[in-house]
């Protein structure tokens, strides 16, 4: 079926594209880009005053099936994707069981193919069990689809096992996504060690907890030539470390979340609000600055969610108890125009680099670029839109956002994945 999308403003940096232009499309690819285009017979649809950018992929996102459905599954979280303007999801192993081998595999791509609302793209555990001490099946899970592997949730506490990993992924082309942690300094840490330790009365969570193993990791590259990459960076001293091993010229990448950009250790007050219980920890001023700082320069490559779905029952607890993790597909794009772009930190082009070109580049997916040939995977943005964080307006099963009550302008009105609306209007698409 042919579909006529029209009188968007259309950006594209990969194709030095930014003009209100239409869109034909046909058999999920895009046939032709051009202004005051006409056609047959199909549908077409009117984005006057719209943005519309290649899909959004979000590359670190915890859908929860197999084995933990309360918290959210294959079917909600890809709604709750959807919604948030993404076209794509990496899914990531710490599931029950684990996937670290290729039925594994098979299984979220099988959920994926029959209850998905997005691509799911799927990454298998580095280690069994990520229990950091056998390697996983990198190899069949490769053969089964996998596209990038994590221990996410855990550092690889023995550095001789982490390059072991990188050596063995590395005969792949595949990359290895690091959640730097060393457990010897971080124990039972809470929150960002010094002054929110100390004021909240709880153990720290020590920087230097995760720029060690960043660290490490850094020297592992360039030990083993495997592609790394950081997972949700934190601190200042991190991102100066990807600086220099990009200058240095490693296949080094890293990505941050809003919640580390946009809150810091400062909001966790007195009421101990177990949503911004997140792994890494929030952490200082100076750091969210420096984050910001490494999107604006290029040192970090993409934002992500760490959308990380827990019941109530497991966040209505004391904070030494409640598990980390907080959501963020849904508030995602619309905390990144508030905050980002609307305020003239980031154009829409990087905008559009940090949440569609480099998660697809480095986890060598194909990219969706807008020109005829392409895949038809769309973010169809209304960038005026005023509205406020609420619950009540999740598609995910789960609530534990840092967010709720935000006020923020501009967000995803429709999502096309090959060609298909999965999102129209600001609802999903049954
Ligand atoms: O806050 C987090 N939650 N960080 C992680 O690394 C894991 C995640 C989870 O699985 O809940
Ligand atoms: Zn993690």
């Amino acid at each position: 079926m042919a579909l006529m999308l029209k009188n968007a403003r259309v950006i594209d940096p990969q194709v030095e594209l930014d003009e209100v232009i239409d869109l034909l499309v046909r058999d999920g690819r895009i046939v032709e880009v051009d202004k005051n285009l006409s056609m047959e017979k199909g549908e077409e649809v009117d984005l006057s005053g719209k943005i519309l950018v290649p899909g959004l992929v979000d590359m670190h996102v915890h859908l929860r099936e197999p084995g933990f459905e309360q918290k959210e599954d294959i079917a909600s979280g890809t709604r709750a994707a959807a919604h948030g303007g993404f076209t794509a999801v990496c899914a990531m192993p710490n599931t029950n069981p684990v996937i670290d081998n290729a039925v594994g595999v098979e299984y979220v791509k099988a959920r994926a193919a029959q209850v998905g609302k997005c691509r799911v793209i799927v990454s298998g555990a580095c280690t069994k069990n990520l229990e950091g001490e056998v390697l996983s099946e990198m190899g069949d899970m490769i053969a089964h689809g996998a596209k990038a592997f994590t221990d996410d949730g855990h550092g690889v506490q023995d550095s001789g096992m982490m390059r072991r990993v990188l050596d063995y992924a590395s005969q792949f082309d595949r990359v290895v996504m690091v959640h730097c942690q060393d457990n010897s300094l971080v124990g039972e840490g809470q929150v960002n060690e010094g002054v929110a330790s100390t004021r909240l009365g709880m153990f720290g969570w020590p920087a230097e907890g995760e720029e060690l193993e960043i660290a490490r990791d850094i020297a592992l590259c360039r030990l083993t030539g495997c592609p790394l990459h950081i997972q949700h960076i934190t601190t200042a001293r991190g991102v100066e470390m990807v600086r220099a091993a990009k200058a240095e010229g490693l296949p080094v990448t890293c990505e941050v979340t809003p919640h580390h950009m946009f809150l810091t250790e400062d909001d966790i007050d007195d009421t101990y609000p177990t949503s911004l219980k997140v792994n890494p920890p929030l952490r200082t001023k100076a750091d969210a600055k420096a984050l910001i700082e490494g999107v604006v320069d290029g040192t970090i490559d993409a934002i992500v969610t760490d959308h990380a779905p827990h019941t109530d029952w497991e966040k209505d607890r004391e904070f030494e108890l409640s598990p980390f993790g907080m959501i963020g597909l849904e508030t995602s794009l619309g905390l990144v125009l508030t905050n980002l772009v609307n305020s003239g930190v980031i154009d829409y082009a990087r905008m559009i680099e940090l949440m569609a070109i480099a998660p697809r580049a480095i986890l060598r997916e194909d990219p969706v670029r807008i020109e005829a040939g392409s895949i038809a995977d769309f973010t169809v943005i209304d960038p005026d839109k005023k509205w406020n964080v609420s619950r009540d307006n999740f598609y995910s099963k789960a609530g534990n956002s840092g967010f709720l009550g935000f006020d923020l302008v501009g967000c995803a009105t429709d999502v096309y994945v090959g060609g298909y609306a999965t999102l129209r209007d600001g609802k999903i698409v049954e």
